[in-house]
C-alpha cells in the first residue's frame, strides 16, 4: 500500500479508541466538559447501559451558535491556546478531543443557550457526518446527547459488556465526579421514559456546603465512613493535602474505597496510592486495606496532567518530594490515633457498639478537622522502664491509690476519670479485658492488644531516637539454651537484635550469652522472651501477624514481651496501662490493626436496659 494521509473520520474514530473504551468514558468526558463550563447543576440520563442513551445536561457558560461547529471538531478547545498554557491545565479538558471523538462513533447532538445569548442552537453528528446548526428552543445551559454508542465501530462494540454491567460502571464513575466537587448537584438516572416504571433515579446529590460534606459521603461511602474516618487537613508551601482517611480499625477486605484527587480530577496514581500505604503500614491488619478520600491541591504548575489518554494519571515534577509530603502527613494523623480528651466525642445513642473505633477518631456530624497542635514526638521511652523492679510489676504503679492490689473497690482518685480518656480501672475481665470507668461510661480494653502497641512504639522510639538503644546490661551474662540452628541464625541476625538494644554472643553450639538487653524489657523473663522471638522469627509464623508492621524485629519482640491473657493484673497496674495508652500514638489499635479498646457510653447502657433518662 502507499503512503496516504488518513481520512479525518478515521483520524478521530482511531483517537475515540483511545478515550472512549465505553459509555461509561463518554459519561466522563462530558461531565468534565459540564463541570469546565461552570455547571452547579448536572443531570445524567442513561438508557441500556448508556449504549442507547447517554444525556448530560447542565446549567453551565454554554456554547455559542458559532462556536458550534468548531466544538465538534478536531484539536479544538477554548480551555488553553499555548504551550505556556498547557504546563498550567486548571481546566479538566484542554486537549479539544472529546467531543470529535465521541462524534465519529455515535449519533451526537448538543444544544445550548449560553446565558448572553438570545436564543438556543442545535448540532448533530451522525457517525462523523456533520448536520448543521439550527435553532432551537434549550433553557441556559447545554445538553449534549449520545445515541447508539459504537454503532459504526463494531469491533468495539463487542467489547461492551451487558446493560448493567455498563451501567454499574457509569455509576461508579459519576460517584467519583460527585466526591470531587461537593457544591455541584449531581443526579444520575437509569432506564427510559419508554418502560412501563419509566427512568429511576440512581444517584441523587445535591449540593451540600463546606463542612457538611458528610452528608455526600454518606451517598458514595456508607454512613459508616463518616463515623469512622480522620479528617487531615495539611499544608506545606504551595502543597495541600486534605480529606478523609478511614480509621485503621475501619480497614476493607478490598482496595474499593481509596480516591485520589489531584486539583480535583479523580486520578490513579500509584505514587499517591504508595504514601498512603506507607502511612498506614504499621496500624494495618496484613492484607487490609485502608479506605480514604484524598485531595491533593498545588499550583498546576508542579503537575503534567497531559500524561494519560484518559487523563487517568499524572506526573509530579517533583514526586519524591509530594510523595513524602503525603506520606508524613498521613502518617501524623494516624499516630494521633490514641485514646484522646480533645476529640472525645459527646455521647452518642444512635448505636450500641456501633462500631469498635477510638474516642481519637469517633467523629459525628461535621468533622473537625485535624489538629496538628497535637501531634507530639515520642518522649524518651525508656523512662519508665528504669524504675521497674523484681518482683516484675508491668508497669511501676502509679501514685494513685498505690495500696489497691485487689480488684475489688474502685480506686477512685480525685477527677482522675474526668481527665483521662480512658478513665479508672475497675476490673478484669476472664483475663483478657480490662473493665474501667471514665465520665462517659464504660469502657473495655483488650489488654495484650493494648499492652503490645505501647511495647511496640516504645521500642521504635527507642531505636531511632539517638542511635544507641537504652540497654541494661549484666555482669554475668544470661545463658540461653537453644537448638543449634537457632544459635545460628541469631548470629547471623545479630545487627537486628544489637539495633534493639541485644547483645548476644554464642557461646557454644546450643548456648547463648546474654550480656545486654533493652531497658525495656526490665524485669521480664529474657531468656524466654529470646526464644519466642527466635522461633518466630525463623517461622516467619503466624502469617497474619505483623505483616503490616513496619520493623518486624521489634514488633515480634512488643508480642512475646506483652501480657498474655490470664495473667492476673492489680488494679495500679492496669491503671497503668491504661495511662500508657494516653500517650502512645496510634494506641487505638494493636499492631495487626484491630481495635485495642472500646466503650459503651451511659446513653447506650440506659438504651439496653430501656431505662429512661
Ligand atoms: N457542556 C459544555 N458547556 C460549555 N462548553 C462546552 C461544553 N462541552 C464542550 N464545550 C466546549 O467545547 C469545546 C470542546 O470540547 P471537548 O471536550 O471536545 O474538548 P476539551 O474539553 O476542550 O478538551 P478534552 O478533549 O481534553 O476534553 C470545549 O473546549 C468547550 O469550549
Ligand atoms: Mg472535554
Amino acid at each position: 500500500m502507499p503512503i496516504r494521509v488518513l481520512p479525518n473520520e478515521l483520524v478521530d474514530q482511531i483517537a475515540a479508541g483511545e478515550v472512549i473504551e465505553r459509555p461509561a468514558s463518554v459519561v466522563k468526558e462530558l461531565v468534565e466538559n459540564s463541570l469546565d463550563s461552570g455547571a452547579r447543576r448536572i443531570e445524567i440520563d442513561v438508557e441500556r447501559g448508556g449504549v442507547g442513551l447517554i444525556r448530560v445536561r447542565d446549567d453551565g457558560r454554554g456554547i455559542v451558535a458559532d462556536e458550534l461547529p468548531v466544538a465538534i471538531s478536531r484539536h479544538a478547545t477554548s480551555k488553553i491556546a499555548s504551550l505556556d498554557d498547557l504546563e498550567s491545565v486548571a481546566t479538566l479538558g484542554f486537549r479539544g478531543e472529546a467531543l470529535p471523538s465521541i462524534g465519529s462513533v455515535s449519533r451526537l447532538r448538543i444544544a445550548s443557550h449560553p446565558a448572553d445569548a438570545e436564543h438556543g442552537a442545535e448540532i448533530s453528528v451522525d457517525g462523523g457526518t456533520v448536520i448543521p446548526v439550527r435553532p432551537a428552543a434549550h433553557p441556559h445551559g447545554t445538553t449534549v446527547e449520545v445515541r447508539d454508542l459504537f454503532f459504526n465501530v463494531p469491533a468495539r462494540r463487542k467489547f461492551v459488556r451487558s446493560d448493567s454491567t455498563e451501567f454499574g460502571h457509569i455509576a461508579r464513575l459519576v460517584e467519583r465526579l460527585a466526591l470531587s466537587r461537593f457544591d455541584v448537584t449531581f443526579r444520575l438516572a437509569h432506564g427510559s421514559a419508554g418502560l412501563r416504571n419509566g427512568p429511576r433515579l440512581v444517584f441523587d446529590a445535591p449540593a451540600v456546603p463546606e463542612g457538611a460534606e458528610t452528608a455526600r459521603f454518606g451517598e458514595v461511602l456508607g454512613k459508616e465512613f463518616a463515623t469512622r474516618a480522620v479528617a487531615v487537613n495539611h499544608s506545606a508551601g504551595p502543597v495541600n493535602v486534605s480529606g478523609w482517611i478511614g480509621l485503621p480499625t475501619a480497614a476493607r477486605a478490598q482496595p474499593d474505597q481509596q480516591f485520589w484527587f489531584v486539583n480535583n480530577r479523580n486520578v490513579r496514581d500509584r505514587l499517591l496510592m504508595n504514601a498512603v500505604r506507607l502511612a498506614y503500614r504499621d496500624v494495618l491488619y496484613g492484607g487490609r486495606h485502608a479506605a480514604y478520600v484524598l485531595y491533593l491541591t498545588l499550583d498546576p504548575k508542579l503537575v503534567d496532567v497531559n500524561a494519560h489518554p484518559q487523563k487517568l494519571e499524572v506526573r509530579f515534577r517533583d514526586s519524591r518530594q509530594i510523595h513524602d509530603f503525603v506520606f508524613r502527613a498521613l502518617e501524623r494523623v494516624l499516630a494521633d490515633t490514641k485514646p484522646n480528651v480533645a476529640a472525645m466525642p459527646a455521647a452518642d445513642t444512635s448505636s450500641v457498639l456501633g462500631g469498635a473505633s477510638g474516642g481519637g477518631g469517633r467523629i459525628s456530624g461535621t468533622l473537625p478537622l485535624y489538629e496538628p497542635a497535637r501531634y507530639e514526638p515520642s518522649r524518651s521511652p525508656w523512662a519508665v522502664a528504669d524504675t521497674v523492679r523484681e518482683p516484675p510489676p508491668l508497669f511501676p504503679p502509679r501514685p494513685v491509690a498505690p495500696d489497691q492490689e485487689s480488684a475489688g473497690e474502685v480506686p477512685q482518685a480525685p477527677g482522675s476519670s474526668e481527665h483521662h480518656p480512658l478513665g479508672t480501672a475497675l476490673a478484669q475481665l476472664h483475663g483478657i479485658y480490662i473493665l474501667a470507668q471514665n465520665r462517659d461510661g464504660l469502657i473495655l480494653v483488650d489488654m495484650h492488644a493494648a499492652h503490645e502497641r505501647v511495647l511496640y512504639e516504645r521500642l521504635k522510639a527507642q531505636h531511632t531516637a539517638d542511635g544507641t538503644p537504652a540497654s541494661q546490661h549484666l555482669l554475668e551474662p544470661i545463658v540461653v539454651e537453644l537448638k543449634g540452628h537457632e544459635v545460628d541464625v541469631i548470629v547471623e541476625n545479630r545487627a537486628e537484635w544489637e539495633r534493639a538494644g541485644f547483645d548476644l554472643d554464642a557461646l557454644g553450639p546450643t548456648r547463648l550469652g546474654l550480656r545486654r538487653y533493652p531497658a525495656l524489657l526490665a524485669g521480664e523473663n529474657i531468656a524466654a522472651i529470646v526464644k519466642a522471638v527466635v522461633r518466630d522469627l525463623e517461622l516467619d509464623a503466624d502469617p497474619h501477624h505483623l505483616d503490616s508492621a513496619a520493623d518486624k524485629f521489634l514488633g515480634t519482640l512488643a508480642c512475646r514481651t506483652a501480657i498474655h491473657a490470664h495473667r492476673r493484673l492489680t488494679v495500679p497496674e492496669m491503671n497503668a496501662l491504661l495511662r500508657q495508652m494516653e500517650t502512645t500514638e496510634r494506641a487505638n489499635q494493636c499492631n495487626h490493626g484491630r481495635p485495642t479498646w472500646t466503650r459503651l457510653t451511659m446513653p447506650e447502657l440506659d438504651q439496653l436496659f430501656l431505662r429512661g433518662r
